[in-house]
């Protein structure tokens, strides 16, 4: 039975995908703060499952507490990075600005490292983070969220080259979804909204693809498309 490990699974897409890679048949380590839903969501799991408070905002704990749960999942072949941090900040909040880069930035980064470190040493596997369409832009309402994410997708590429003049056979895939309804995803101005079951099946489906990149759901690439073509100007005018 394979290992995995979801960074993020107390809630949203990341308990979906916990879900959907017990089901699989993964063993699967779930890591988040809130140790409640962590323990709700591994009662529901067909297969054996472990979990681990891990609070990624604190690099140095949370990299020690990675390590100590993928000793415990055992012979890991799958991370999934999927915490995040958004808020709608239009009077630009320092607090608020402060936070997402402590989480979707340090602590991101924080995991790919430990993670990475572990697949080296493993010899091979696949490392899976959960950017987001919002990479490809600057955002006027959320501008942290927006930059942080294109941090993910851009540290993602890198480790990706590392890893192939390392010549070390490590799969990095970045997704990238649209609007998926979680408490994340709360304005109503939103549209196209998966749930997190069908993101979780669209992650999957990238994952068993060793895909480097995926949109979801799928149609995103249109937006994603027309948010790459678009004049700054006009951008700056929506
Ligand atoms: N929903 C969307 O429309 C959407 C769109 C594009 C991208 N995304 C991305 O998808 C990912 C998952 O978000 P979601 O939509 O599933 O929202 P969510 O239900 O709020 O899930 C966020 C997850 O991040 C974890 N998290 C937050 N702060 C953390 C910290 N300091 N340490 C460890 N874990 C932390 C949360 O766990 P705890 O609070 O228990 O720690 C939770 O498991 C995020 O990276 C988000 O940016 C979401």
């Amino acid at each position: 039975m394979p290992g995995a490990i979801v960074i993020g699974a107390s809630s949203g897409i990341g308990a979906a995908l916990a879900r959907c890679l017990s089901e699989q048949g993964y063993r699967v380590g779930l890591a988040a703060r809130r140790v409640d839903l962590l323990e709700q969501v591994r009662a529901q799991l067909p297969n054996p499952a472990f979990s681990q408070a891990i609070d990624i905002s604190q690099p140095e704990r949370a990299m020690a507490a990675l390590r100590e749960l993928a000793a415990a999942v055992g012979d890991v072949e799958l991370y999934v990075i999927s915490s995040g941090v958004g808020f709608i900040n239009p009077q630009l909040e320092w607090s608020e600005e402060q936070r997402t880069i402590e989480v979707n930035v340090l602590g991101f980064a924080a995991m790919v490292n430990a993670a990475v470190q572990m697949l080296e040493a493993r010899g091979s596997g696949h490392l899976v983070g959960i950017s987001s369409v919002a990479a490809l832009r600057g955002g006027r309402a959320a501008p942290a969220y927006n930059a942080s994410k294109a941090f993910v997708s851009n540290y993602l590429e890198g480790i990706r080259q590392r890893c192939h003049r390392r010549g070390v056979p490590i799969t990095v895939t970045d997704i990238q979804p649209g609007f998926v309804a979680t408490a994340m995803a709360q304005s109503p101005q939103l549209f196209w909204m998966a749930t997190a079951e069908q993101a979780a099946e669209q992650i999957f489906a990238a994952i068993r693809g060793r895909k480097r990149h995926a949109y979801v759901t799928r149609r995103w690439r249109l937006v994603a498309w027309l948010l790459r073509g678009l004049p700054a100007a006009w951008y700056q005018r929506m």
